[in-house]
């Protein structure tokens, strides 16, 4: 269990909100699958204060998925209060403030990952968001700007100082994107310097990993991205790993219904259409490692309706045994992250998968 504030989670365990991702088919899909919170992707403060109806469409929720988490970014203290009323009058349980995001589009305003550079600016919105959100309120923030700026332990302080009620860390520097690797010390001196809870993320990839990051920071909770794309079974596997069990690979009709029943939530979501090629790009990362996977993913090719997808979903799935042989994604090693990276800027590239 992770308490946040007056929020007691069932477990320590939580998905990165990944903008292009993590919509509510996602987060159904990773809550069923033992996420203890989800996060929405992230979303503009200043959408939803000027009512902008496609930035509110990000606030749907489903009574599945909660507790949920809103992540909301911006730069302007007011703006950031009202976008967190917001969010708790839609389906916030949780109000999360982005304070990483490396996107120039979103620096360039201020806000995201630019925040990190200015301490008395993080003040102001944590205390002006704090002071309107009757729900619990964190931060996700990055080892600093660069190694030059404020680093992470004085900005978690300002955030715990402010009235934050838990403090999520990925520490790489807002300069450095995503390459390198994420530097676990930074977890382990920010949890030492803190009062509230700190859930770490970066580079989480295995179940065998997610107990190493806890082992080694005295983390609280550990927030899972990139491998829980096309891959939800991760958290289950977390879980069994912490209690014990041997954590076990989905068989493949498990695989083949959560692809149909995220296909379909995607369809309600989204409407037919829109949802065929979202899931088109998804299905690269459902089928990873699965025999005939490139035969099949061509075979999806232009397809736009439910009846085409799920037979070419079904011919697929009948071509194979019911039996975990031929899943190549290593358990519980790290799965091939240079490629599942590569794939998956192409996919954020060329589709966002948000409503
Ligand atoms: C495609 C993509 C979109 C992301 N969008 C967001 C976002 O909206 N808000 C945020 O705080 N972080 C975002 N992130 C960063 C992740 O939340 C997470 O911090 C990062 O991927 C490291 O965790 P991982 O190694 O488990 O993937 C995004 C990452 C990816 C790959």
């Amino acid at each position: 269990m992770l308490q946040i504030g007056t929020l007691a989670l069932n477990n320590r365990l939580v998905t990165a909100p990944m903008s292009g991702i993590t919509n509510l088919p996602f987060r159904r899909i990773a809550k069923r699958l033992g996420a203890g919170l989800v996060v929405t992707e992230m979303i503009s403060a200043v959408g939803l204060t000027r009512g902008d109806q496609k930035t509110l469409r990000y606030l749907r929720s489903h009574p599945e998925e909660r507790p949920l988490s809103v992540q909301i970014f911006g730069s302007e203290p007011g703006i950031m209060a009202d976008a967190g009323r917001i969010a708790v009058d839609a389906a916030a349980d949780l109000v999360d403030i982005n304070m990483g995001c490396p996107a120039r589009k979103v620096v360039k305003t201020g806000a995201g990952g630019a925040l990190l550079r200015s301490p008395d600016r993080i003040e102001h919105i944590i205390t002006a968001v704090r002071a309107v959100c009757p729900v619990p309120l964190t931060v996700k923030i990055r080892a600093g700007w660069s190694p030059n700026g404020p680093p992470a332990s004085q900005i978690a302080r300002i955030a715990e100082d402010c009235g934050a009620d838990a403090v999520i860390l990925h520490p790489r520097w807002v300069t450095q994107g995503f390459s390198g690797r994420a530097d676990w010390d930074i977890i382990a001196h920010v949890k030492s310097r803190l009062h509230i809870p700190v859930i770490g993320n970066g580079d989480v990839r295995s179940p065998c990993q997610a107990l190493a990051m806890r082992e080694q920071t005295g983390c609280d909770g550990v927030m899972i991205g990139r491998a829980a794309i096309g891959n939800p079974w991760i958290f289950q596997q977390i879980l069994d790993l912490e209690q014990g069990r041997e954590p076990s690979l989905p068989k493949l009709w498990e695989r083949k219904e959560i692809m149909s029943i995220h296909f379909r939530l995607l369809m309600d979501l989204t409407g037919e259409q829109r949802a065929a090629r979202i899931m088109r790009g998804l299905l690269i990362w459902y089928t990873k490692g699965l025999p005939f996977s490139s035969r099949f993913r061509a075979a999806f090719t232009g397809i736009e309706d439910l009846p085409t997808m799920t037979s070419a979903i079904d011919a697929y799935f009948s071509c194979l045994k019911d039996t975990s042989v031929g899943l190549k994604r290593p358990l519980p090693g790290p799965c091939p992250q240079k490629d599942a990276d590569h794939a998956l800027f192409a996919l954020s590239n060329q589709e966002h998968v948000g409503p």
